[in-house]
Parts: structure tokens; sequence; C-alpha cells
């Protein structure tokens, strides 16, 4: 299947860049994922003490630490064996690492040996070409109340069909075609890494197909007095929840 060809690249891609993605985040991630990302996916989460979650594709663990500090069980998992070798060099309690793939059904079907109270996958499902097996894993994963949060690449204000002007305003392209492109994340990284673009009513359907409800919807942006940049007036980050329905 062509998707899996482009995965196994793709994973060969993310072993290259692992250190250059460790040196940028860092213990606990950068500006936007401490702005942007992190607090609200926690919010959203809205997980307590001793509860379980599980964190799709991990690359650093920087979410699993800081999730594992406040007492969560955390299980996270990343296809790129040296992502999770740099995870485990960060000394943190509570947390549970493997190298699994989430384009893998047979690696789906071994985490369903427990449920969990959240399920996290941050910026991941822009990198990966085959998210539809994982949501079809996660209604048997969550618990009743549990809670599915992702975030991804903000697909109308930060993709390959989006160019910036001078005026900070923005001109898009072909935002309705599902498509796959190579970029970076970020300047260090040694390989150009895949994207796989797809419109938010791509991402929204999937889950309603299977049986999930959206009920958490937010475009973070930063503060304004910050940055004066085009991510301050357009939101580069989408971050959904959904449980089930
Ligand atoms: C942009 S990084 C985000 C990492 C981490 N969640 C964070 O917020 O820093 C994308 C991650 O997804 C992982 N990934 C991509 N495809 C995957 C797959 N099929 N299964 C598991 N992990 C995958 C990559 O190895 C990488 O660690």
């Amino acid at each position: 299947m062509k998707s899996e060809k482009v995965n196994k690249e793709n994973r060969n891609i993310w072993d290259v860049n692992a250190n250059d993605w460790d040196e940028a985040m860092g213990e606990a991630g950068n500006d936007w994922h401490k702005e942007l990302i992190a607090p609200e996916t926690e919010r959203l989460l809205g997980l307590k003490e001793g509860d379980r979650l599980l964190d799709v594709g991990c690359g650093n663990g920087l979410f699993a630490r800081r999730m594992a500090k406040k007492g969560i069980q955390v299980r996270a998992f990343d296809f790129s064996e040296n992502n999770i070798r740099n995870a485990k060099k960060y000394d943190c309690d509570n947390i549970s690492y493997e190298v699994l793939d989430a384009t893998n059904d047979a690696d789906l079907e071994s985490l369903q040996d427990m449920t969990y109270d959240g399920i996290v996958s941050n910026m991941v499902f822009m990198d990966m070409p085959d998210i539809e097996k994982l949501f079809k894993q996660i209604h048997k994963l969550l618990t009743d109340e549990g809670s599915f949060v992702f975030s991804i690449q903000h697909p109308c204000f930060n993709s390959e069909f989006v160019e910036v002007q001078e005026s900070n305003s923005l001109v898009i392209h072909d935002y309705m075609k599902e498509s796959t492109s190579k970029g970076t994340a970020i300047t260090t990284q040694k390989q150009e890494q895949f994207y796989f673009h797809r419109p938010i009513s791509y991402y929204l359907n999937l889950g309603v197909q299977n049986a999930l409800v959206i009920d958490g919807f937010f475009e973070p942006t930063f503060e304004q007095n910050n940055r004066d940049d085009v991510f301050s007036k357009f939101p580069p980050i989408l971050i959904v929840r959904m449980r089930k329905a």
C-alpha cells in the first residue's frame, strides 16, 4: 500500500531528525508548545491525579512529562526509536514508553489491554499518511467519560497552501485538496519531513464516523503584545476534543 511505503520513509526521517527535535524542544518544549498547545490541551483533557493518559506520537516526551508530574499515569508511544530513546533520557516517574506505529493494526491492538481516561496526540496527525486506523480504535480505548484531544497545524491558516503577505494577511490556495508535501518544522532538522494536508471537515467527519462527538474546539494565537506576527492574528494551531457519542 502506498501509505505504508510513505510511512516507512517518514519513520526514517523522524529517526534522522530525532536529536535535532530533542534539542529544539528540550525538557518542556518551545514557545509554540508552552504558549499555544500544552495549556489548552491539558485543560481540555481535564484529567486528575491517578487517571490514565495515552500519548500518541509523544516525540521526546515533553507533554507526557508535564502530565506525569501532575500524578497522571502516562503510556506514551512513538514510531521513532530515536525519539523514544531521547524521551527516556529525562528522569520522570509515572510514564511508560513504547515504540509503536499508530498506522499499524497490530500495534494499535496492543494498546487495548487497558482503557484510558484521556488520549492525546499533539501535532502528529498532519505527519501521518493514514489516521483512519487510529480513529477506529479510539472508541475502544477510551473510558466512557474519557476525552480524546488532538492538536494539528491549522489546515486553513498554516499549511503549504498558505502564503503570508507583507501586510500580515494571508492568501490561501487549494484548501479543500488533500495533498502530500515535504517541509520543515524546525530550522535545524537534517531532513525535510512529510506533511499530509486535509481540510478540517476530514478530521471532524472521521470522528463522527467513528461514533465520537466534538465538544471542544480551540484556535490559539500568540498574544498580540508578545509577538506582532501573522500568528497573533490567525491561529496556527487547531485543538479539538472528542468524546464517545
Ligand atoms: C511534530 S512531532 C510532535 C511530537 C510531540 N507530540 C510534541 O508535541 O512535541 C510528530 C511526532 O509524531 C511521530 N509520529 C509520526 N508518525 C507516527 C506514527 N505513525 N506512529 C507513531 N508516531 C508517529 C513522530 O515520530 C514525531 O515524534
